[in-house]
């Protein structure tokens, strides 16, 4: 695919990511403990889909530069002993107002780095669940881990422990630039780990991350880590650009001295990864997941059934509401947002004390639900039908348009660019369109006042 520095000029501005809506940087911190708890009581009758759960382990062994995650260096200090005990409480404190007719569908352990602890507390923490909670036929339980730590000894164990989906985070295969962002390459061969997987079960699946934009990162550099990874050939993978904002995380300053890529070239490692792998068979999902034709997100895409949340890309048949526990944990239910502290100490305090330890929050307004369903369904599923979000919120297709800012002047600039395509009663966004899809959808987002917030830019 060819991009014009017209388009990279003009498009590569600040907009959120838009892993909710609104956007995290909206939650209140007026949102409280009791909040949630309404919420979540609230969650068994509105939507009262299925459950899922996001469980967050902190720890790591070192911070890697570039990381925007919550994640805390593990010190002798931090009794994971102590830790695990409250994310097992906490679970029975939302458990305890859930209706136990609804089924959990997802677990998703995120960090941090959930295999830097030993895998027998996470087969506690999914014991606890199994036992609480009834479970769809194939529910997924997803793990991200960090490879430099992994063993095949630690592997059979999350084998037993019930985990299914499995996401190793490479970044790049190149040690150097792996070296210059503090971070250690994989402990075992990539490609065995991956057929360690496979063989012990075919049907369990396996995602690589990699990022592009670090420092001492070169489109040939980073073209020869994707054609290494299609010769490992997992079911899914994704190239996050990087996002740099050392304005929120102090471990990133440090690469603003090392010397980041320009747009361009990042533009281009986005590109020169995209043909290669759509070369090698692979289909592009959202704006920067890629899966093999036979994966589940693929057949959900062409269906125009797929979903996400701030855990990444999901099919509408596992899609729950999440109740997130664990410090940073954000819960994602209908109704609206809670975010846990992100404070260890004040975590374990507050579990200990049986109070749900919310930071902040977010109700959500039926017209933010109306603008939410339109903007999920053009980064999911890259089209939009008013008639259908109509149908959805009982009103008409004009309440639709007038609730999202509908405005053709702006829609024709997108189009004039091609990248987008419309008529009266849909609009979809052009393969060129994928690449800009957070402004088209940033000009249907109401609260987007400019200059009010921060965020990385788009590319
Ligand atoms: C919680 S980590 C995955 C598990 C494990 N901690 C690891 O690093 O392998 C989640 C993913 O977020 C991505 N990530 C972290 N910081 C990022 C940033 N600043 N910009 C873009 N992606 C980032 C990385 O690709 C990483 O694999
Ligand atoms: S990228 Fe992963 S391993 Fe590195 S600091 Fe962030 S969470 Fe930890």
């Amino acid at each position: 695919m060819n991009v014009s520095e017209y388009l990279l000029n003009k498009y590569n501005v600040p907009v959120p990511r838009y892993t909710s809506y609104p956007p995290a940087n909206h939650f209140s911190d007026e949102f409280v403990a009791e909040n949630y708890k309404e919420l979540i009581v609230k969650s068994n009758q509105e939507n009262p889909e299925l459950v899922a759960f996001y469980i967050h382990i902190p720890f790591c062994d070192q911070i890697c530069f570039y990381c925007g995650c919550n994640a805390i260096k593990m010190r002798q200090s931090h009794a994971v002993d102590e830790y695990v005990a409250m994310i097992k409480k906490e679970i029975l404190m939302v458990s305890k107002n859930i209706d136990k007719n609804r089924k959990v569908s997802q677990i998703h352990y995120g960090g941090g780095t959930p295999n830097a602890i030993e895998a027998r507390y996470l087969k506690e923490i999914n014991d606890l669940l199994f036992n609480e909670f009834s479970l769809i036929d194939h529910p997924e339980v997803a793990i991200e881990c960090n490879p430099a730590l992994l063993t095949y000894e630690y592997m059979d164990e999350l084998f037993q422990a019930g985990f299914n989906r499995f996401s190793f985070g490479i970044q790049d295969f190149d040690e150097e630039v792996l070296k210059d962002v503090n971070r250690k390459p994989s402990a075992l061969p990539v490609k065995q780990l991956v057929s360690y997987v496979k063989e012990h079960d075919s049907s369990m699946a396996v995602n690589l991350d990699f990022i592009y934009g670090l420092p001492g990162q070169t489109v040939d550099g980073f073209s020869e880590t994707i054609k290494k990874a299609i010769e490992v050939r997992p079911d899914r993978l994704v190239t996050f650009s990087y996002a740099h904002v050392p304005w929120m995380k102090e471990n990133q300053k440090i690469l603003d001295k090392k010397g980041l890529p320009s747009a361009d070239e990042k533009m281009s490692m986005f590109l020169a990864a995209y043909d290669l792998l759509k070369k090698a068979g692979y289909i592009s999902i959202g704006l920067d997941h890629y899966a093999l034709p036979e994966d589940e997100l693929c057949v959900a895409q062409s269906n125009h059934q797929l979903h996400r949340n701030f855990q990444g890309y999901c099919t509408k048949r596992t899609t729950g509401q999440v109740y997130a526990v664990g410090v940073s944990g954000i819960s994602q239910l209908s109704g609206g947002y809670a975010q846990n502290t992100k404070d260890l100490k004040v975590y374990l305090k507050q579990i200990s004390q049986d109070v749900f330890p919310i930071e902040k929050g977010y109700i959500v307004s039926v017209e933010e639900k109306l603008i939410r369903m339109v903007i999920n369904e053009l980064m999911c599923n890259k089209q939009v039908v008013w008639a259908i979000v109509a149908k959805a919120f009982g009103v008409s297709t004009g309440f639709v348009k007038q609730t999202i800012s509908y405005n053709e002047d702006i829609l024709k600039g997108f189009k004039d660019d091609e990248l987008v395509e419309y008529a009266e009663d849909m609009l979809k966004i052009t393969e060129l369109g994928t690449l800009f899809i957070r402004n088209i959808v940033a000009s249907f987002d109401p609260k987007l006042t400019s200059g009010a917030k921060r965020y990385s830019k788009s590319l």
